[in-house]
């Protein structure tokens, strides 16, 4: 993977791949996060007079109606307010209007292209990596950065495509997030874990065991691994499938796997010992906040994938907000990798300095996958 650092960008028409892929309600766009994460590239490429061509999706495509739903303008808008010079948006995604737009543009401008899964009806082109696509959009530029990083493991035309055409190179977002990733799954580190059903972490679980101390459970997930040990979890959710993996791996590295010891549910705080039929966890309890700051003190580094609780619920979200507050008072190194986790950041108002904007791709990367997206990105063609 190289960076667009290395390269001479002045005059030059540089095609940028950026998530805007955010969650909007009634037209607010409510994080704004991989918005400002692509700043540090484009702000780059201003600074180094190059033309800045935006590509990005945004949410699924499947009929006219999503057209109307996912058009890229409020984000255009939004993007105006953080930069200092007009972004031009142009509300197509491909056609006549938009290669006079591009043809046009002076150094140090941007152009936002509408969203690239308008691509995706009628016939699925972008998600399909359709090469005609992929060529047109390659050919409205010189140089072709990815620095979606959020969309990093999709081989989709904007993604992956354009890349076999012109030379490619990783954004500067995208270099921090894998400098940071590889220093989460490479280093020493206690791992936080929590979130929905186990499923979705075995493959975070089996390739981090090795450089984890200690592994922290919370969330839905940890009673399938309670439930594996004996214990009665009432109505929480345990994924049947996987108990025999749970078992084997408490096993092999017990020792590693630290489970909560009390629970707050539909009935108040309850201990794990004396959990009812009915009751539900929905977050960790006080003693296992406590049990887990006395773990979490020593720890040189910490990645957290997935909250302790039910956040988004203010019944539920003291677990991540205390162990949260803990970890950043006590300045121990964390990395928050996920969507969830990094809501509850936000939530929280409590800023890391290591946040990935990846949701599917900071798992995936973290299970050890490889991502063709970027290995095509060497400078060549
Ligand atoms: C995400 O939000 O995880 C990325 O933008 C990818 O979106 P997708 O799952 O719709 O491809």
């Amino acid at each position: 993977m190289e960076s667009i650092k290395r390269v001479d960008v002045k005059g030059k028409k540089i095609i940028v791949r950026v998530d805007y892929n955010v969650p909007i309600e009634e037209g607010k766009i409510i994080d704004d996060t991989r918005i400002v994460g692509s700043l540090k590239t484009i702000n780059y490429l201003l600074a180094n007079a190059a033309k800045v061509i935006l590509l990005s999706h945004f949410g699924r495509v499947s009929n006219e109606e999503d057209k109307k739903k996912y058009t890229l303008e409020p984000i255009a808008k939004h993007l105006s307010s953080l930069v200092q010079v007009p972004v031009y948006f142009v509300p197509y995604t491909r056609g006549e209007l938009l290669e006079a737009t591009i043809n046009s543009m002076n150094e140090g401008e941007i152009v936002l292209i509408e969203n690239t899964r308008f691509e995706d009806y009628p016939k699925s082109l972008e998600s399909s990596c359709d090469e005609s696509l992929s060529k047109y959009w390659a050919d409205l530029g010189d140089i072709y950065v990815l620095d979606a990083f959020g969309s990093a493991h999709r081989c989709h035309a904007s993604t992956y495509g354009i890349s076999k055409f012109i030379p490619s190179y990783s954004g500067l977002l995208v270099d921090d997030e894998i400098d940071m990733l590889k220093k989460a799954i490479h280093q020493r580190k206690t791992l936080i874990l929590g979130g929905g059903k186990v499923d979705d972490k075995i493959g975070v679980i089996d390739n981090l065991i090795n450089t984890s101390d200690l592994i922290l459970l919370g969330g839905a997930m940890c009673f399938t691994f309670l439930h594996a040990l004996g214990y009665k979890v009432g109505k929480s959710i345990v994924s049947e499938e996987k108990i025999n993996y749970a078992k084997s791996l408490l096993e092999e590295h017990g020792s590693k796997i630290i489970l909560p010891v009390d629970f707050i549910t539909q009935n108040g705080i309850v201990d794990l010992a004396n959990m009812t039929d009915d009751d539900i966890g929905y977050d960790i309890g006080p003693d296992t906040i406590k049990k887990y700051k006395e773990l979490l003190i020593d720890s040189r580094l910490v990645l957290w994938n997935g909250p302790l609780g039910m956040y988004e619920d203010d019944n539920y979200q003291n677990g991540t907000k205390k162990v949260m507050e803990f970890l950043y008072n006590q300045s121990i190194p964390t990395i928050l990798a996920g969507g969830d986790i990094s809501g509850a950041s936000k939530k929280f108002g409590i800023e890391f300095k290591y946040i990935s904007t990846g949701g599917g791709s900071t798992l995936e990367y973290l299970e050890g996958k490889r991502f063709k997206t970027l290995e095509r990105l060497n400078g060549e063609k």
